[in-house]
C-alpha cells in the first residue's frame, strides 16, 4: 500500500515568554517557535501528508508550558502524526507524560510500534540516560550528570530485547525511528564545529562534535541482521544526511529550530522510498538563524542527500 509521509525533527517549541537565545551548527531561534509552529502546519497542509513522523525534541526544554504548545501545534497539521521523545523530552516529568497520553503508552516504555501506510514503525527510545553504575533512567538529572556519573544516553535494555523480539516476528517492510542516529559517516567536511568553534582537521569525526549512542553497535548488528528493516529515520544533529549501509537506509533530518528550516516528504511506492527536501517559508527566521562567519550552510546537505531515490534490496 503506498503513502505519503513527512519526516520533521527537533522542533524544540518554546512557549513565551521565550527570551533566551542560543546557538548550535547557527543560531536557534526559541522565541520564534509561534511563527515556525504556523509555517509547519501552513507546509504540512499543503503537501498533504497521509501522516508524520517526528524524531524527537519537540520541545526547547519540557516544561508544562512548552508541551502544550508543541501539542496545539502537531494537533494543527491536520493528520496523524508519531513521534519519539528527545533528550530535551526528558527534563521533567511533563514530556514523557505526553507521549504517554499522545500515544497510549503505559509510562514505563517509551518504545512502541505502529502499522501505517504498509509500512511497521518501530518507535525506539533512546534517550534514556546512562549512569556508571550500568543503571539507566528516563529522565534527565542535572545532579547525576553535574557529578560525572551520566556516561551518555542510549536505549534501556528492555527496549532493545522488545525490538529484537518484534523484529523477529516481522516480515513487512520496516522503519526504525530514533532520536540519535544509529548509523551515520566516518567523517564530516565541517565548517566549523557547533557554536563556531574551529575545526582541527579538513575531515572531522562525528566524535568531536557528539557522543555517540550508548550501545549503538549492539542495535547496528540487530538491525544488520533483519532483513524487514528496510530504512531508519532520526533528528539530533540537527543536520541533513543520508547513507546506506547494508541494504539499509538511514537518514537525518535537520532541526526545524534552526537554519535551514526543512521537512523530509517521503514517497513509499511498495519497493522503493522516494526523499524530498521542503523549506518552512519563514525566510527571515533563515536570515536571523545563519551565521555567516561560521559558514555552516553545508547542514543543509549535498543534493545526494536531499533527494533521493532508495529501492528495497
Ligand atoms: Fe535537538
Ligand atoms: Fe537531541
Amino acid at each position: 500500500m503506498p503513502c505519503r509521509f513527512i519526516v520533521i525533527s527537533d522542533t524544540h517549541f518554546v512557549a513565551p515568554p521565550a527570551d533566551r537565545e542560543g546557538t548550535w551548527w547557527n543560531r536557534t531561534t526559541h522565541r520564534y517557535s509561534q511563527k515556525m509552529g504556523e509555517a509547519l502546519v501552513e507546509l504540512v497542509s499543503s503537501l498533504a501528508p497521509d501522516f508524520v513522523i517526528h524524531c524527537g525534541d519537540l520541545t526547547g526544554w519540557d516544561s508544562k508550558a512548552n508541551c502544550e504548545l508543541s501539542i496545539e501545534f502537531m494537533d494543527k497539521l491536520g493528520c496523524p502524526w508519531y513521534g519519539t521523545p528527545g533528550n530535551h523530552d526528558t527534563q521533567h516529568p511533563h514530556g514523557r507524560e505526553l507521549f504517554n497520553e499522545t500515544f497510549g503508552l503505559n509510562g514505563r516504555t517509551w518504545s512502541y510500534l505502529r502499522d501505517v501506510g504498509g509500512l511497521r514503525f518501530f518507535f525506539l527510545d533512546v534517550v534514556h540516560w546512562h549512569a556508571d553504575s550500568g543503571e539507566s533512567f528516563p529522565f534527565y538529572d542535572m545532579e547525576q550528570d553535574n557529578s560525572g556519573r551520566i556516561v551518555g544516553m542510549g536505549y534501556a535494555e528492555c527496549d532493545l530485547v522488545w525490538l529484537e523480539r518484534e523484529l523477529e516476528q516481522t516480515n513487512r517492510p520496516s522503519v526504525i525511528v530514533t532520536h540519535a542516529p544509529i548509523c551515520f559517516r566516518d567523517t564530516y567536511p565541517l565548517k566549523t564545529l557547533p557554536y563556531g568553534k574551529p575545526v582541527m582537521r579538513k575531515m572531522t569525526p562525528p566524535s568531536e562534535f557528539i557522543n555517540d549512542m550508548i550501545g549503538r553497535k549492539k542495535l547496528s548488528e540487530l538491525i544488520r541482521g533483519n532483513s524487514s528493516v528496510k530504512a531508519c529515520f532520526a533528528g539530533h544533529w540537527h543536520i541533513n544526511d543520508a547513507v546506506v549501509s547494508d541494504g539499509v537506509l538511514y537518514v537525518m533530518t535537520g532541526a526545524l529550530r534552526e537554519f535551514p528550516y526543512e521537512v523530509r516528504l517521503v514517497e513509499y511506492t511498495g519497493s522503493s522510498l522516494c526523499i524530498s527536501t521542503h523549506s518552512l517559508n519563514v525566510p527571515e527566521l533563515r536570515e536571523i538563524s545563519f551565521v555567516k562567519e561560521w559558514n555552516n550552510e553545508w547542514v543543509k546537505g549535498e543534493q545526494d542527500v536531499r533527494n533521493i531515490i532508495f529501492t528495497f534490496l
